[in-house]
């Protein structure tokens, strides 16, 4: 079985055709809309979308190619439904729909989030039910990912992602977009104990996350150091060191108390899953994994390129969805707002992100 996925919700134009067999990943094309929105210092929904539509076709065509393949050897065709940014998710989800009209294909709609919350199967056939850490550019959820298609959100933030407070900490910096690289090179050189900045929630029960206050104080830093301009190359390696440890002790913290309710709830549960594009931070990956560890669990992070987005996670989500015999009517919204767990209660905090 062959499936063909794109995802087109945030600024990555991306296609990929996944198997069943191994090596499953038979192509995976990513192009970064990066230079298109730097100038911006963020995304800008509407040039987002007209570039999805400009090199969707051109990559659709190229995937096929380097998976050496044709339309024939495709079972089947996934797109992101949402959540996202609604104007790159209908270019995707429009494509994706015409061929699988014009070729009798099932048509599978794709959370953006099953797809990073499955891509540990991907790469690693993780067993259900396993604990999941979601950090992304707009999501930071805990979830336990019993099945296919059946999420239990543990936690959510009741402010900004984890992503979000890497992006707008590194904007403070002076740093470019998106931040979170950039962040992790400087760190790797900063003293994260200079510049002492708060561990959001510490001490507090539950699994929900907290960003704006570290963001705060990381401004009244700069402020109160005479502002951005007046950081030397040191100031902001140890501010980036002393975001990226702030950041990384509250993910511990609060994942923390989620083993704790994992243990509880799911003893079969044998691994700990970190996933989304924050996930591709070395000195977190290395934090969970000590974490993990102490708590006897396996612990999982992919590759750092299947962290950020791309189309082999939307492909295999597809595959492990048409298994399980789910496929959607081309009657199908796109959705800027999908939670994978519908039921969860909200987060302590109002303005809560699903
Ligand atoms: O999953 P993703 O590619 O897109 C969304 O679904 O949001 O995540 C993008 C986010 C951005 O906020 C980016 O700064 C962050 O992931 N990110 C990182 C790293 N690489 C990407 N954050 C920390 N360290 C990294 N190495
Ligand atoms: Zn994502």
């Amino acid at each position: 079985m062959q499936i063909l996925g794109i995802e087109t919700s945030c600024d990555e134009t991306a296609v990929a055709i996944v198997g069943d067999r191994h090596p499953r990943i038979r192509a995976s094309l990513v192009l970064s809309q990066l230079a298109e929105h730097e100038r911006f210092g963020g995304i800008v929904p509407e040039v987002a979308a007209r570039a999805h539509l400009a090199h969707l076709d051109r990559l659709v065509s190229r995937a096929l190619a380097a998976a050496g393949t044709g339309w024939d050897g495709i079972d089947g065709i996934a797109a992101t439904g949402g959540p996202g940014l609604i104007g790159g998710v209908m270019v995707g989800m429009m494509l994706a729909k015409s061929v699988a009209l014009a070729r009798g294909l099932p048509f599978l709609a794709i959370n953006h989030l099953e797809g990073h919350a499955l891509t540990a199967r991907l790469t690693d056939d993780v067993p259900f039910p396993f604990l999941l850490l979601l950090v992304s550019g707009g999501h930071c959820q805990l979830l336990v990912v019993e099945g296919v298609g059946h999420y239990c959100r543990l936690g959510t933030t009741v402010d900004d992602a984890a992503g979000e407070c890497f992006d707008k900490g590194a904007k403070l910096l002076g740093l470019g977009f998106p931040g979170g690289p950039a962040i992790e090179r400087l760190a790797a050189e900063g003293n994260a104990a200079r510049f002492p900045l708060p561990r959001p929630l510490k001490g507090r029960p539950g699994c929900d996350f907290s960003f704006s206050g570290l963001k705060t104080a990381l401004r009244e830093t700069v402020a109160a150091w005479g502002g951005t301009d007046a950081l030397s190359n040191r100031d902001v390696a140890d501010l980036a060191a002393g975001l990226q440890a702030a950041i990384g002790d509250a993910m511990v913290e609060r994942t923390t108390h989620a083993i704790r309710k994992f243990r509880q709830r799911y003893p079969t549960g044998s691994h700990l899953v970190v996933a989304g594009g924050v996930a591709a931070n070395r000195a977190l990956r290395a934090a969970l994994s000590g974490l993990a560890a102490r708590h006897d669990l396996a612990f999982l992070a992919p590759p750092p390129e299947l962290c950020t987005d791309n189309g082999a996670m939307i492909a295999w989500a597809g595959l492990e969805r048409l298994k399980a015999g789910l496929a959607d009517g081309l009657d199908f919204a796109p959705r800027p707002r999908w939670p994978l767990d519908p039921d969860a209660p909200r987060a302590m905090g109002a303005g809560v992100k699903a």
